[in-house]
């Protein structure tokens, strides 16, 4: 079929990428539709066939896809699902989850300040709010609209917003819907988060990630915290890769450097460590009664699924019960990463799970991903919107489930591929 289909497409859009078609001279809307799709139908061929290939199965370490070309993949080596501790199938976080189906039925049916607050969503929320060691939590539908209706439920115009160019598309959105003014500071420089604060007056809020997620490096938090407080600005940190994984109890990147104290507004996902949906806020009780009347995400969005709530609850209990997920998880990741290191293979500045394999080469890297999946291991190309341009990249994402064969079957895949494809 890929074959019959590269003969009917002639490259008409070689020389175009994504970042093309934001624009079109046209008056009318649907103007830049169809030579999108042309370019889209192309750029599949090319590669992004590779993207969103549908799973029919759970995101284990091991995974089958259905490939967009037409052929069924299966056992492929999983190391891109986000799964960190493996609890999404987790049999008691999926019996909690069957409970609630038969409990509540599949949706929320409403939004959380009307119809939509069920039992279950105040249990979660007391629970994360017990575990963060604050006073109150706040559940958000998903991490997404978490920072965008933090963001913007707390910043006005006039105000202004100091965060990391890296800073996660949420927190640009929140930030662009705030009308706050934005200043972005260069990666993890805390000197340069001193000059984007000096002499600005009125309210200020400096936003960080613990983890980032493209990266996989750690936040410079104490310096830069100590710089925010120095100029009167209130921090927040979304620790969206680093909840339930970082510090001594899992609380994260926070906890890890003693700062949990020293930071006003603590975000986290629920999709990620805890394998479920969601995401949330915690902080003071009057940061939560305040967002309860102004974070429109949340308050014009159907509240969070109880099904997902009430699995993601158990999920919390188990890695709050279960140090030993997070040990294995951390041993996995000191494993993998000297086993790159033994290969010669660039992981730029990553220090946790989330592994960067660079290769900065926009194009070829769908190549080189069809050929692992070829050969069994399935990872994802990172291009640009989600990375800058010339900075494509796979991702690893390693989890407490994988084994060290796994790790060492992953490994050895990704190093004869990129030896062979000269990449180093
Ligand atoms: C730093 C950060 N914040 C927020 C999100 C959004 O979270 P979710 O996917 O749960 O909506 C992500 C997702 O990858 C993220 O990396």
């Amino acid at each position: 079929m890929a074959a019959r289909m590269d003969v009917r497409i002639k490259e008409e859009f070689s020389d175009y990428d994504y970042s093309s078609f934001y624009y079109s001279s046209s008056d009318d809307v649907f103007a830049i539709l169809d030579p999108y799709t042309r370019w889209y139908d192309e750029a599949q061929l090319r590669g992004y066939h590779l993207y969103a290939q549908p799973m029919s199965t759970r995101p284990r370490t091991r995974i089958d896809l259905e490939d967009k070309l037409d052929r069924k993949r299966v056992n492929l080596l999983n190391l891109s699902s986000y799964n960190y501790l493996g609890l999404s199938y987790r049999a008691e976080v999926l019996d909690a989850a069957r409970r609630a189906l038969d409990q509540y039925g599949l949706g929320a049916s409403g939004s959380p300040v009307l119809s939509g607050t069920m039992d279950v969503h105040l249990e979660l929320e007391r629970e994360l709010a017990a575990f963060k060691r604050k006073p109150a939590a706040m559940l958000f539908p998903t991490g997404y609209s978490t920072n965008v209706g933090l963001i913007q439920g707390l910043m006005r115009p006039g105000d202004l917003i100091v965060a990391d160019q890296n800073s996660h598309a949420s927190i640009v959105d929140g930030a662009i819907l705030s009308k706050a003014e934005v200043r972005f500071f260069k990666h993890n420089l805390p000197e340069e988060v001193e000059r984007k604060l000096r002499g600005a007056t009125g309210k200020k809020l400096v936003i960080v990630e613990g983890v980032y997620s493209m990266d996989g490096d750690v936040c410079r938090l104490p310096e830069i915290v100590e710089i925010a407080r120095r100029h009167g600005a209130r921090v927040m940190i979304d620790e969206a890769h680093s909840s339930f994984i970082y510090g001594e109890s899992g609380r994260g990147v926070a906890e890890h450097f003693g700062l949990e104290d020293e930071i006003d507004i603590h975000v986290g996902t629920l999709s990620k460590a805890l394998g479920g949906q969601g995401g949330f806020v915690a902080g003071s009780e009057s940061l939560y009664k305040y967002l309860q009347g102004f974070a429109r995400a949340r308050l014009f969005s159907c509240a969070l699924s109880p099904v997902v709530a009430a699995g993601v609850l158990e999920a919390l209990r188990i890695a709050a019960r279960e140090p030993e997920l997070r040990a294995r998880l951390w041993d996995n990741v000191a494993y993998i990463r000297s086993r790159l290191r033994e290969e010669g293979i660039d992981t730029g500045e990553s220090t946790s799970q989330v592994i960067p394999v660079l290769v900065r080469n926009d194009r070829r890297i769908f190549e080189i991903a069809r050929r692992l999946q070829d050969a069994g291991l399935y990872l994802q190309p990172i291009v640009y919107p989600a990375v800058a341009k010339h900075r494509s990249r796979f991702r690893i994402s390693v989890s407490a489930a994988h084994t060290r064969e796994q790790l060492d079957e992953g490994v050895g895949i990704l190093a004869r591929v990129l030896r062979e494809e000269g990449v180093r």
